[in-house]
């Protein structure tokens, strides 16, 4: 068996170019300068014909006609078989509104991004009788497309934005933020678009992985304050940086990792600029930048 896996969209929430973003990086995709890319989601498949979606972005729509392998094979049949959900935020969830149009799939998520889901009546628009909700225990194999295994795993991370109370925890561990261990036979993989910091455990799993895809958002804590946009950092999205001593450059320096990819970007992230410095230590450190159409197997 084959792990395939192509990435829908390589950006975080907000895309590149985001709408009303006037920074370097959206200027210059805006002017056709950089590739633009899409907001953040992977498809993945263990027999190149049934595939899974882990995160549902805005974007779909775009992807899924981008993306052959995923058009329809006849009247309304189509491959995909499951879209399984790492968080409650809007780049991860709001395109299971544009899969409303009665095709059977089943949506996964942990018991607490079902939650979330459930106290919005919007996504009723999914069809109960057609499209399946189900529960994912952290620790417990599920096989969401012929052959490919997905199991859960806590990772730091915080509620999504819109859920934010007067006081946020931004490294909680619990369900409401999970990394996807995907298993095809003997070949694996790592999905963790969201990540606040490295801690034991992760350094545990991820130590011998074949591939890891992991949270990419900014390139240096404070690269939204020092553009410019706003008063928040990485650490106060839930999100590690690449660079810097507590960067995920940093924390995967010491692991024995077979391929890492980076996903999830912010439109502020140098590394979206082919040219930039910043891209080429990424790579250096041996980090593949992800982007949109991009396809691996293992
Ligand atoms: C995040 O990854 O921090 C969120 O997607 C932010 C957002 O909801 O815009
Ligand atoms: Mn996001
Ligand atoms: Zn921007």
């Amino acid at each position: 068996m084959t792990f395939r896996a192509r990435i829908l969209g390589a950006a975080a929430g907000g895309g590149l170019p985001q709408w009303n973003c006037g920074c370097q990086n959206c200027n210059l995709a805006r002017a056709g300068e950089i590739p633009a890319q899409s907001q953040s989601s992977l498809a993945v498949s263990a027999n190149g014909t049934d595939w899974a979606i882990l995160n549902a972005s805005p974007d779909i729509r775009q992807q899924l006609a981008d993306c052959p392998a995923l058009h329809p094979t006849g009247l309304r049949d189509m491959p995909l078989r499951s879209v399984l959900v790492t968080n409650g935020d809007i780049d991860h969830v709001a395109g299971l509104l544009t899969l409303r149009e009665m095709q059977p799939f089943t949506v996964y998520a942990t018991s607490g991004i079902h939650d979330v889901l459930d106290a919005n009546p919007i996504f009723s628009a999914l069809n109960e009788k057609v499209v399946k909700r189900a529960t994912i225990a952290l620790e417990a194999p599920v096989e969401i497309a012929p052959g490919l295994i997905a199991t859960l795993f806590a990772v730091p991370g915080k509620v999504p934005l819109y859920l934010e109370g007067d006081t946020v925890q931004t490294d909680l561990i619990g369900d409401q933020t999970v990394g996807v261990h995907l298993q095809a036979g003997e070949t694996d993989a790592y999905y963790i678009p969201g990540c606040a910091l490295m801690n034991d455990d992760l350094r545990a799993r991820l130590n011998g992985a074949a591939l890891v895809f992991f949270d990419g958002t900014l390139w240096q804590d404070d690269e939204m304050v020092l553009a410019g946009l706003g008063t928040k950092t990485g650490k106060r999205m839930g999100h590690m940086s690449m660079s810097g001593p507590d960067g995920s450059m940093a924390a995967f320096e010491p692991l024995e990792v077979g391929r890492k990819v980076y996903v999830h970007m912010n439109n502020t992230n140098p590394v979206l600029r082919p040219e930039s410095d910043e891209r080429a230590a990424a790579q250096a450190a041996g980090w593949t930048i992800g982007q949109d159409g991009m396809e691996i197997t293992t």
